[in-house]
């Protein structure tokens, strides 16, 4: 909601949602296409978002995530492709007619409004009497925890206060669908991470279908049941955060989630069900899971916690001699980049820095190793 919309809108112009978010939307991207001239910044993309669902819209800066969320919420007419809310396409439906709620970086209070008055404007717009946008808007203030601030105006808030302020107006009059573009990108780390768990405490109570777009993959993690990386206006790869942690496609994505050491493919000596043993071009040969087809597949996916240092590398399928080349100690673990053997390069390693625990020195060797399930095949790009 922008000040355009404010000065536009006529009070009770616009419906209340027919129905309580007892249940989020289901959102359904069917081979949406946008095209600025000649440049295509979303490519066919297709996508289903299932009723309730925290959805996370993830990847670099001009990949085409806002432009997902304006031509769901009708501030970008896709040159091609459906959208559809429960089954009905909406294209065609002017923007304040979708009873989307949304959530921006900028917040965008009105700033010559109370707090209360910012959250109860959507309500106004429904032409709500006096009596229950009282009671609404009160109960979205508790929602957000700032019983008290209802009377004073955005510039007397804290950034923090002022995106719940942003959260409650966008929820207060129960839009099953919520959309988020980086509501957290102003604040500080501490902020954040605060307003990630009120967030999450909120969608739970709330049950809105929420499609939340950050640059912070650990934001969306964190966040999100399922999320897409996206990159060139093209979805790279949806799962849960977990799935593509773990089981990541390419290397994009890889390095996109999460630290990880890539390792190129020379050779892929032996396959076993989903297990492969490879050979790199510095002549390693290290087994591996291969989760599909391995023909594609050119690298070698490592995270850096799941490679063991020194006796803990005892015993694991995968054992070589290195050498440390740094040694770091960040809070909570110590992070090594170790030189293989051969020519094939440095891996990172992170282990807990426990009390106690002495930093391996630089120059020195190491054996390190990682059972086969710990290393993964992806597509080199
Ligand atoms: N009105 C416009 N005219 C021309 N190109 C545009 C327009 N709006 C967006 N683009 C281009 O579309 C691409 C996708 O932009 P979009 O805003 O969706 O990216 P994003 O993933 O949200 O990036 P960021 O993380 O920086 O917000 C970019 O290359 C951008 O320059
Ligand atoms: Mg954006």
């Amino acid at each position: 909601m922008n000040d355009m919309t404010a000065s536009t809108l006529q009070r009770g112009s616009l419906p209340m949602s027919d129905l309580p978010a007892t249940r989020g939307a289901r959102v359904e991207f069917d081979h949406i296409s946008k095209d600025y001239g000649d440049l295509t910044v979303l490519h066919e993309t297709t996508l289903t978002i299932e009723a309730g669902e925290f959805f996370a819209l993830i990847g670099p800066s001009g990949s085409g995530k806002s432009t997902l969320l304006g031509i769901l919420a009708g501030f970008v007419p896709p040159s091609y492709g459906a959208v559809r809310v429960d089954g009905t396409d909406i294209v065609a439906m002017p923007p304040y007619r979708r009873n989307i709620g949304m959530v921006f970086q900028n917040y965008a209070l009105f700033p010559h409004m109370t707090v209360a008055e910012n959250i109860g404007f959507p309500l106004k717009m429904r032409g709500c009497s006096r009596g229950e946008i009282g009671d609404r808007v009160k109960k979205a203030l508790a929602m957000v925890r700032l019983e008290a601030m209802g009377e004073r105006r955005p510039a007397q808030l804290s950034g923090g206060q002022q995106q719940r302020v942003a959260l409650a107006r966008a929820a207060v009059y129960d839009p099953r669908l919520l959309l988020m573009d980086e509501p957290l990108g102003a604040l500080d780390k501490n902020l954040r991470e605060e307003m990630q768990e009120e967030i999450k405490r909120f969608q739970r109570a709330f049950g809105a279908t929420v499609i939340y777009v950050t640059h912070d993959q650990q934001e969306a993690a964190f966040l999100a049941d399922r999320l897409a990386v996206m990159r060139g206006g093209m979805l790279e790869q949806i799962g849960s955060p977990r799935q593509l942690y773990e089981m990541p496609g390419t290397h994009f994505v890889a390095s996109f989630l999460g630290e990880a050491s890539l390792l190129p493919v020379a050779e892929i000596l032996a396959r076993e069900g989903r297990e492969v043993t490879v050979r790199t071009p510095g002549g390693l040969t290290i087994r591996a899971l291969a989760p599909s087809r391995v023909s594609e597949r050119r690298a070698l996916c490592l995270r850096p916690e799941n490679i063991a240092l020194g006796a803990a590398a005892q015993g694991r399928d995968n054992r070589f001699l290195g050498t440390v080349e740094e040694a770091v100690f960040t809070t909570g673990t110590l992070r090594y980049r170790v030189r293989l053997p051969g020519s094939d390069g440095l891996v990172t390693v992170r282990v807990p820095s426990l009390p106690g625990i002495e930093l391996l020195a630089p120059g020195s060797s190491v054996e390190i190793g990682w059972d086969a399930a710990m290393a993964v095949t992806i597509a080199e790009d």
